[in-house]
């Protein structure tokens, strides 16, 4: 067992739905903790990123089409062995096939809106949660990292952080 951290994304069927808060209790419950998180509207680019192993395959156009369609919740999480134990609380991308009591076979409506992503393997979740700053504008990623700073400072230094956005 071996602490990690992984990158979850709430959807944008699951945000439109207003279970964020829902979703983020079957983490804390099961020992995963919200370390960086933000709402965000990606960009296709952005999407791209997350799904770059799926390009060119039948499904990929409508994949980020629908990312795109609305605001995420992007979020890191982190904990003992964080990136199967994420999986396992997502169940099966098919929710019609995914076990009672993960988020998928309790939330979310169909294959491709399935509620949440996350991180896979390891070096997923390092290509994930990393900020590239060669190739970066504001990515999703640097939002992630810029919270990660805040965390471990001091909280009136954090709270300066945060009111600055
Ligand atoms: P995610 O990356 O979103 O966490 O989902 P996953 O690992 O469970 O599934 P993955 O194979 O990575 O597929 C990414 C997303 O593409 C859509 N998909 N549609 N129609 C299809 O056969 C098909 N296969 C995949 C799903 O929305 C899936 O979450
Ligand atoms: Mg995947």
């Amino acid at each position: 067992m071996s602490i990690e951290k992984t990158l979850s994304i709430i959807k944008p069927d699951a945000v439109s739905k207003n279970i964020i808060g829902k979703i983020i209790t079957r983490f804390e419950d099961n020992g995963l903790y919200l370390v960086a998180g933000k709402l965000l509207h990606l960009s296709d680019d952005d999407a791209g990123g997350f799904y770059q192993e799926h390009k060119g395959k039948p499904f990929y156009e409508d994949l980020i089409k629908f990312m795109t369609s609305g605001p995420v919740f992007i979020q890191v999480l982190k904990g003992e062995d964080a990136i199967i134990k994420n999986r396992e609380l997502m169940g099966d991308t098919d929710p019609t096939k995914a076990k009672k009591g993960t988020i998928r076979a309790d939330f979310a409506n169909s294959i491709d809106a399935n509620a949440v992503h996350g991180s896979d393997s390891q070096t997923s979740a390092i290509r994930e949660i990393r900020r590239d700053p060669e190739k970066s504008g504001k990515t999703p990623y640097q939002s992630c990292r810029a919270l990660f700073v805040i965390q471990s400072l001091p909280r009136k230094k954090l709270l300066n952080a945060a009111l600055r956005g």
